[in-house]
């Protein structure tokens, strides 16, 4: 499977982080990671990792601004996407179609193309404009996952909470997650 991973500067860094080791761990799997500017500051603000380790997750790294990157283009075949943090500046960009770095673009491609795309949106609380944009890329086909922690699976470390978000995404992309607590009745 071909995986895009956008990091985006919103709080919460470390899904995108996450994400990327899960993804490593699986055969198979071909990663291209676009991390925005303001994602690399929160990468070194919140997860005290070197932008470079972060890289070194993905198989393939694509710059932002690089417009003439392989998955800037529907003719590469993409199975799904993730933005992971999703800030409400990268939303409104996808929402309206400005695609104005590679994370929206290559976004932008996956909703044309009708291919799987997550966003981890993060803000709180959030206004009009925000919800609208998420109602909005809602009905173009992606799927807002906003990283809301459920605590019915009693939770004791932060990692578990994590854990457990990015075995979500990980379902909606159709990979297999072997230890994801679910609710059993
Ligand atoms: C420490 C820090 C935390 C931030 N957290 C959020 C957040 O949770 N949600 C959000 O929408 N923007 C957040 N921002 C603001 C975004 O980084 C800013 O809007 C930026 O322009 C987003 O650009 P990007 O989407 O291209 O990464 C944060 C900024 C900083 C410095």
């Amino acid at each position: 499977m071909r995986i895009i991973v956008g990091i985006s500067g919103a709080s919460g860094a470390v899904y995108g982080v996450r994400l990327l080791e899960a993804l490593r761990a699986m055969a198979d799997v071909e990663t291209h990671l676009i991390v925005s500017a303001w994602g690399e500051y929160t990468i070194a603000n919140e997860t005290g990792k070197r932008l470079e380790e972060v890289k070194a997750l993905a198989r393939f790294c694509h710059d932002e601004k690089d417009m003439a990157a392989r998955i800037s283009s529907g003719s590469v075949l993409i199975d799904a996407m993730a933005v992971a943090p999703c800030s409400m500046k990268t939303l409104a960009g996808i929402a309206s179609g400005f695609s104005e770095n590679l994370i929206m673009r290559a976004a932008d491609v996956c909703l044309k193309e009708r291919r799987k795309l997550i966003l981890l949106t993060r803000e709180t609380p959030l206004s009009a404009i925000h919800l609208e944009n998420m109602l909005k890329v809602t009905r173009a086909g992606a799927t807002v996952m906003p990283p809301s922690p459920a605590f019915y699976t009693k939770p004791a470390t932060i990692d578990e909470l994590i854990d457990r978000t990015v075995g979500r995404v990980l379902d909606h992309m159709g990979l297999p997650v072997d230890d994801l607590k679910r609710w059993g009745g």
